[in-house]
């Protein structure tokens, strides 16, 4: 059976601050899921919230970039945003960034990732929910899954995945996208998904299956309103099993809670951190990040599940490194690498501090280098 499987994403008002959804918006968001359904809409479907962040998690058997499904995700978060007014929750609608809804949500604010497959057998996925990110941060967990062997045994001793893996990266900066075949490109291509703020992972493909098997909600950059929009708490669905890395090759690069951009103002590192979905609130210093993952069994199309699989003892080593590295980084206070480089920041007073010191700084006369004649 041919299936979509569609996260779509979005912050349609906070409960308390940027912390949570509030319980009336899941429902509402619940009730329209159950009635897509009966209306042969969707084939399934599952709400869950990371964060401020409510996702719909939908299986149907249309395209991605669905014109159908995404103008019912875009009527979801209006109808969320309307409660969020009623409640004066906070940032109600920040993410709808647009009045009317056109074609698709490219650019609209919600964020999505979707992956097209004949579903096998038995079809074991996982969708990973983050919030205090963006999409970058799945740069890191992906190449251990796909093509790091000392995270995923497989690579080494499944023959199904002895050829390696496909990455399709997209350079968010240029409208420009790229195919490293690793492990042959490995080296390559590490010198580009280590810059997460720019490059980013947005697919990974089994060319032994000739499968896809993870999509990441890395959108193309839209420039609104003199601002860079769709960057923001992504989401994620990775494929397991049967020539896939396994669920436990999947989950084990998050026992590292890896330094991430996002936290507080969008504009500080911190560790993402692997949660339940109970834990998925982020309070301290609106942060550190959080992931939750959530697995199901596709079944004719149907989502059998979740389980909540970061509920589990073992993650426990990883929230307690993330404690500490949070205490670390929280000490530098307003001091890079806390807080990001000047040219990511998302908040800034700089523009104004430029112009308002502009007469204060005075000039020290030529550069040293030119003055001795120095080549640059
Ligand atoms: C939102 C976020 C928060 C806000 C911060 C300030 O996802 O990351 O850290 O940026 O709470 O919010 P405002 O400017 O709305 O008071
Ligand atoms: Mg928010
Ligand atoms: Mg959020």
């Amino acid at each position: 059976m041919d299936i979509t499987l569609s996260i779509i994403k979005a912050d349609t008002g906070g409960f308390v601050g940027h912390t949570a959804v509030h319980p009336e918006m899941m429902a509402a968001a619940r009730s329209e899921i159950t009635k897509a359904i009966a209306e042969g809409l969707l084939i399934d479907g599952n709400v869950a919230a990371c964060g401020d962040d409510i996702s719909l998690i939908m299986t149907h058997q249309r395209e991605p970039e669905n014109a159908a499904i995404h103008s019912f995700a875009w009527n979801v978060f209006r109808e969320t945003t309307v409660i969020a007014k009623r409640l004066g929750l906070y940032g109600a609608g920040q993410d709808l960034l647009s009045d009317a809804f056109s074609g698709n949500l490219r650019g609209m604010g919600p964020g999505y990732a979707e992956l097209s497959f004949t579903e096998r057998p038995s079809e074991p996925v996982i969708c990973f929910l983050a919030d205090k990110t963006e999409p970058g941060a799945w740069n890191l967990p992906l190449y251990k899954m796909f093509a790091d062997p000392f995270n995923t045994a497989g690579l080494v001793i499944d023959a199904k995945m002895h050829a390696g893996f496909r990455f399709e990266v997209y350079d968010l900066y240029e409208e420009k996208r790229i195919w490293f075949d690793c492990p042959k490109d490995l080296y390559e291509m590490l010198m580009f998904i280590g810059a997460p703020a720019r490059y980013v992972i947005h697919r990974v493909e089994s060319p032994t299956l000739g499968e896809p098997a993870a999509a990441t909600s890395t959108q193309r950059l839209s420039l609104i309103a003199g601002k860079y929009v769709g960057k923001d708490d992504p989401v994620m669905i990775v494929r397991a099993q049967s020539g896939l890395p396994a669920v436990g090759e999947v989950l084990e690069p998050f026992a590292f809670p890896h330094t991430v951009a996002g936290c507080m103002r969008g504009s500080h590192h911190a560790p993402l951190t692997p949660v339940s979905l109970a834990q998925a609130h982020p309070s301290r210093f609106d942060g550190p990040p959080r992931v939750v993952a959530l697995g199901f069994q596709l079944h004719e199309g149907k989502l059998i599940g979740p389980r909540d699989l970061f509920d589990d003892v073992a993650f426990d080593g990883a929230r307690t490194t993330a404690g500490e590295v949070m205490d670390y980084l929280r000490r530098h206070g307003p001091f890079e690498p806390h807080r990001l480089a000047l040219e990511d920041l998302e908040y800034t007073t700089m523009h104004e501090l430029e112009r308002r010191l502009a007469d204060r700084w005075e000039s020290m006369g030529e550069p040293v280098r030119a003055q001795k004649g120095i080549a640059s």
